[in-house]
């Protein structure tokens, strides 16, 4: 008998649960009791990551843990895609996103972290909530700018957001949640393409319009699903990580270090405030033989991207949270620039921010998939 691993939900104890797992594979069991396979060890993660013998398609699954069941229009996404037909939508998103475009990005989410720095309350003990009033609106703003998304759908988006991430197949009302989630986000984003379409303006999501209606080279479900996929994976991901890294950095005694040392401290901040313990699930296409086990063909393989980051074998080389090879984070850059015009600038800003609560009180959601606050209470100018 195999022995089996548990994931927890436990934020505060992800990294050194992850740490613990040496490898380089071991069977695990989901919280929902789906069985997995996990991938520990740096060398092994950065392999298979652009490893073709794992698929993202679901059509290789063969009953284990499959992610969420979407509707076409969702579910056409990156994510779930290899090789060529990845390969060609991925080049309709990339540009906006590359180094080339890098200038206006900048500018862009300089602009933005102004515009949201400024609408923070100035003075007095009130207790704001970083997540929902810095933390969320910047990536928000800055990708939902780029991709033609009103800023009236953000606080919608990131609820959606928050109830696929929490999905707790042993819960009714997690499951109802996920339901009338994925139903909104469906309704939302098909008639987001439907406006573009008849009035198109000067974003992203007019530009793939063109691209499917004139040049042909994407169905109607995968433009869909690629709005969706961008807007929820860049606000998600980013605006948890900015949270994440506050609140290190607001319970370290070695803050002021960290900040005066930004450019270098930066990167092992962010590798443990990731919201993101692992890659997105892969599925074998043959069997696998890793140290001593054999995935079998259609076994669901989770790549820990913890596990990799703090394994000594790493020896210094670079971090995989952004993944690696073909579905590297299209936003990685993104993310670094909304990272550094919100986590450090909040310290300049509000030197004297503090917790309004205790460290021990902060709550996180309850999820294996993606380690990020509830709420990140603070005092910005504290008597
Ligand atoms: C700090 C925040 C972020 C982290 C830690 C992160 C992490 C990742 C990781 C690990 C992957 C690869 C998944 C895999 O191979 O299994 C990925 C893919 C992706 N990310 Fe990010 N991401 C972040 C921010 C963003 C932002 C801001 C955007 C959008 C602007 C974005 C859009 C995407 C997309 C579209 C993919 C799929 C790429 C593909 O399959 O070709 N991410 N991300």
């Amino acid at each position: 008998m195999v022995e089996q691993t548990a994931i927890g939900t436990s934020a505060s104890a992800r990294w050194d649960e992850h740490a613990a797992w040496r490898g380089p594979v071991r069977r695990a069991e989901l919280p929902g009791g789906q069985q997995v396979w996990v991938v520990t060890g740096y060398d092994e993660v950065a392999a298979l990551l652009a490893d073709p013998r794992l698929s993202l398609d679901k059509k290789h699954a063969s009953g284990g843990y499959a992610g969420f069941a979407l509707p076409p229009a969702l579910d056409r996404n990156l994510l779930n895609m290899d090789g060529d037909e990845h390969g060609r939508i991925r080049k309709l998103a990339g540009p906006a996103f590359s180094r080339r475009s890098s200038g206006s990005l900048r500018a862009a989410v300089a602009r933005t972290a102004e515009e949201v720095f400024a609408a923070l309350p100035e003075s007095g003990s009130e207790t704001i909530d970083l997540l929902a009033e810095l933390c969320v609106p910047v990536p928000a703003m800055v990708i939902g700018e780029l991709l033609g998304i009103p800023a009236d759908l953000h606080s919608r988006l990131r609820d959606a957001a928050t109830a696929m991430v929490t999905f707790d197949a042993a819960s009714k009302a997690s499951g109802q949640r996920l339901v009338a989630a994925i139903g909104w986000l469906t309704a939302t984003f098909a008639s987001l393409v439907h406006s573009k379409r008849v009035n198109p303006g000067d974003d992203l999501l007019s530009g793939w319009v063109q691209a499917r209606d004139v040049e042909e080279t994407l169905t109607e479900d995968e433009l869909v699903s690629l709005a969706f996929l961008m807007m929820l994976a860049g606000l998600e991901n980013a605006a948890h990580m900015c949270s994440n890294m506050i609140a290190a950095l607001l319970t370290s005694d070695d803050a002021p270090e960290t900040l005066a040392a930004w450019p270098t401290s930066r990167g092992l901040l962010m590798e443990r405030a990731n919201p993101l313990p692992f890659a997105i699930r892969r599925f074998a296409v043959t069997d696998l033989i890793l140290g001593d086990h054999t995935i079998s063909t259609g076994d669901t393989v989770l790549l820990t991207l913890f596990g990799a980051d703090s394994d000594p074998a790493r020896n210094g080389r670079p971090s995989l949270m952004f993944g690696r090879g073909p579905h590297y984070c299209l936003g990685a850059q993104a993310a670094d620039l909304v990272i550094d015009a919100v986590v450090p600038q909040l310290f300049v800003r509000h030197p004297r921010a503090q917790l309004a609560v205790a460290e021990s009180a902060l709550e996180y959601r309850t999820s294996w998939r993606s380690h990020g606050l509830v709420t990140l209470p603070v005092l910005l100018t504290p008597h």
